[in-house]
């Protein structure tokens, strides 16, 4: 094939730029017989690199924003990834990102980044189960497939997206599910947006909620998000741990309540207390699925609550702490519940 042929081919592809943030899917082992591992071990173009085929898909740059397990994942990185994000997006040659990241939180980052990214160019993400130094490594194929939606038009103003083990999801619904399985990821309440298979791109439902350009939130003059802690909820529950996170300042607080939003009698008569305090206090589940809706065991209307509907305390917490860099008052809170 004549390099003319070559670069009009090149010239036809979508540019995507790869940002990598670490995690096992740049992970390596000590000794290849060992079960851990260390994650960030390997650089953007390691990983680009080690994927067949890739430069067919689209023309790929890499760029190293950070190098962290995403167990480490912090508000700094977040505001520097959001606006590399962007600005790169910006860039009219670019059509799209691709992120590698850890999967302990990359369900959080995701949707931080569907909710700020002002741009309706494809943003997906993805991560591994297994280090690159495993057998059967997972990576490589995540990226590859990454890489496919990524230049897929029909990606395009969906907000962000997850992509692992042949599947792809909105930020919004997914969630990592098992500790070590590659199937982790899941979208519990309402499936996947769509499969991918060697690089073969099939959708789903679309995606119903607010996010990207119609979202209110962003990170532009923003160099600190608001605290927000999540309690989690169990037999016998005190108050101490919701007492310990409103003398460390937390504007907001996320219940990961048993069963339908609940919590023992103590806590809910500080979190009362607390949202008469302009605390805003955001009843979710710590079960895996189901939606936690207004007033059902605890009367959210008297109690100045609000309730997350189907979001988990992980992913509450991210819409909180987007929430009251624009309000405190639950009302207005609870709306952005309903839409996002
Ligand atoms: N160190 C964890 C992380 O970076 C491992 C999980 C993974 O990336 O698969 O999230």
């Amino acid at each position: 094939m004549s390099g003319c042929a070559g670069a009009s081919l090149a010239a036809d592809l979508p540019s995507i730029r790869v940002l990598a943030t670490g995690g096992t899917i740049a992970g390596a082992q000590a000794r290849a017989t060992e079960y851990g591992y260390r994650s960030g071990a390997y650089d953007v173009n390691s990983l680009i690199n080690a994927v067949p085929n890739l430069g067919k898909l689209a023309v790929i740059t890499g760029e190293q924003v950070a190098n962290i397990g995403s167990q480490d994942m912090n508000d700094e990185v977040w505001l520097t990834l959001a606006k590399r994000v962007s600005a790169v997006l910006a860039e009219s040659g670019t059509d799209g990102v691709l992120i590698t990241h850890g999967t302990d939180t990359l369900e959080e980052t995701s949707y931080f980044l569907s909710l700020v990214t002002k741009s309706d160019k494809p943003v997906v993400m993805v991560g591994s189960m297994r280090p690159a130094t495993a057998i059967s490594a997972d990576g490589p194929g995540n990226i590859y497939n990454g890489v496919a939606v990524a230049s897929d038009p029909r990606a395009k103003g969906k907000g962000t997206l997850v992509c692992l083990n042949d599947e792809f999801h909105y930020a919004r619904n997914v969630v990592k599910t098992a500790t070590t399985s590659v199937q982790t990821f899941q979208s519990l309440n309402r499936g996947p947006a769509g499969v991918v298979h060697t690089g073969k791109v099939v959708w789903f439902e679309p995606m119903d909620r607010r996010h990207g350009n119609a979202s209110e939130f962003s990170v532009d003059g923003l160099d600190e998000l608001p605290r927000v802690d999540v309690i989690y909820a169990h037999a016998n529950m005190s108050a101490d741990l919701i007492d310990a996170a409103i003398r460390n300042g937390a504007r907001g607080l996320v219940i990961a309540g048993v069963g339908d939003g609940n919590m023992t009698t103590p806590a809910l008569d500080l979190l009362t207390k607390a949202a008469k305090n302009g605390i805003v206090v955001v009843r979710s589940t710590r079960l895996a699925s189901g939606l936690v809706l207004r007033n059902n065991e605890v009367n959210d209307d008297e109690k100045g609550f609000v309730a997350s509907g189907e979001l988990n305390p992980a992913k509450s917490r991210v819409l909180l702490q987007l929430a009251l860099t624009q309000t405190s008052d639950p009302v207005r809170v609870q709306k952005m519940f309903y839409e996002y």
